[in-house]
């Protein structure tokens, strides 16, 4: 149970944020100044996400996502922001908007959010807990070569998008998950997380994204009757950074330059598929 001082930091600091979030555009216009105008981290303020000065996020997408800027490509984020209000929300849609000019920008939120949409902007609502529906957004609008977990943040439901989207991903796509540190929360803030304080706990976003790491390298694996997964094939990245994580799809075939290349039977499935 965590103390009533550490309820109190959190329930502040929230308080700070979302007073910061709103005066956003004349932060940006003033104090801000020094991001440079076009950057993710002056559009995050300009358009009010909370992407940057909440979670320091926007460099870090910036980093990653600078080479699609000139694409023409979709992206899809999960969780459009306002929560059941209808017309509240769609800061971080109109960033994305505006940093990639090319790109169709799908919101996916549990709520309606259609009153938001605009050219070049499409809400969809559902469920990202819901693999019929992820799949039928997929076939109807996709493929998805940037996918953003913004959503409800709990350790089951992000597991789940992801164990549905990783694999309709693009080849070449990247996959990034927001707000980690629901991983390490039961129920600090009155609601179950999924999160855990035992840092091995299989359940945790984050320890199911540190069990990809190995992954990387089980070419080099010494074990020849070893089945690699859908992960251990097709990821060939992870970055993580203080409460956000990005993972590169591609082919994970370079083979061993000791071993060779012996890994070419059929993957081993999901143990999370149903
Ligand atoms: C943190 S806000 C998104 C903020 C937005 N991405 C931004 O940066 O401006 C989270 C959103 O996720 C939505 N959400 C909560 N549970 C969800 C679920 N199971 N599936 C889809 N969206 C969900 C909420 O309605 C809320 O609008």
């Amino acid at each position: 149970m965590p103390s009533p001082l550490l309820r109190t930091r959190y329930w502040l600091g929230n308080l700070r944020d979302n007073t910061l979030a709103r005066l956003g555009r004349l932060y940006a216009l003033t104090v801000a100044k020094a991001a440079p105008e076009g950057s993710l981290v002056h559009l995050a303020r300009y358009y009010q996400t909370d992407k940057q000065d909440k979670h320091f996020y926007a460099e870090h997408y910036q980093q990653h996502f600078q080479k699609f800027r000139e694409r023409k490509f979709n992206l899809l984020e999960i969780g459009v922001g306002g929560h059941e209000k209808p017309d509240v929300g769609g800061h971080s849609l109109r960033m994305w908007k505006a940093f990639f000019p090319h790109a169709q920008i799908y919101g996916l939120d549990i709520f309606d959010k259609s009153a938001l949409d605009e050219p070049r902007i499409k809400t969809l609502k559902g469920s990202q807990a819901d693999e019929q529906f992820l799949k039928s957004i997929v076939d109807q609008y996709g493929p998805f070569d940037i996918i953003i977990d913004d959503g409800s943040h709990y350790c089951q439901h992000v597991l789940e998008s992801f164990r549905v989207l990783f694999p309709l991903l693009s080849d070449g796509g990247i996959y990034a998950i927001e707000d980690l540190q629901t991983s390490y929360w039961e129920n600090l803030t009155g609601e179950n997380w999924g999160g855990s304080h035992d840092l091995n706990a299989p359940f945790t976003s984050m320890n199911f994204l540190k069990s990809l790491v190995d992954g990387l390298n089980f070419e080099e694996y010494v074990d020849d009757h070893y089945q690699p997964t859908y992960y251990d094939r097709n990821i060939v990245s992870i970055h993580f950074y203080h409460n956000l994580a990005f993972l590169y799809k591609g082919k994970n075939n370079e083979g061993s330059n000791f071993l060779g290349n012996r890994f070419w039977k059929d993957e081993r499935p999901d143990p999370r598929s149903k």
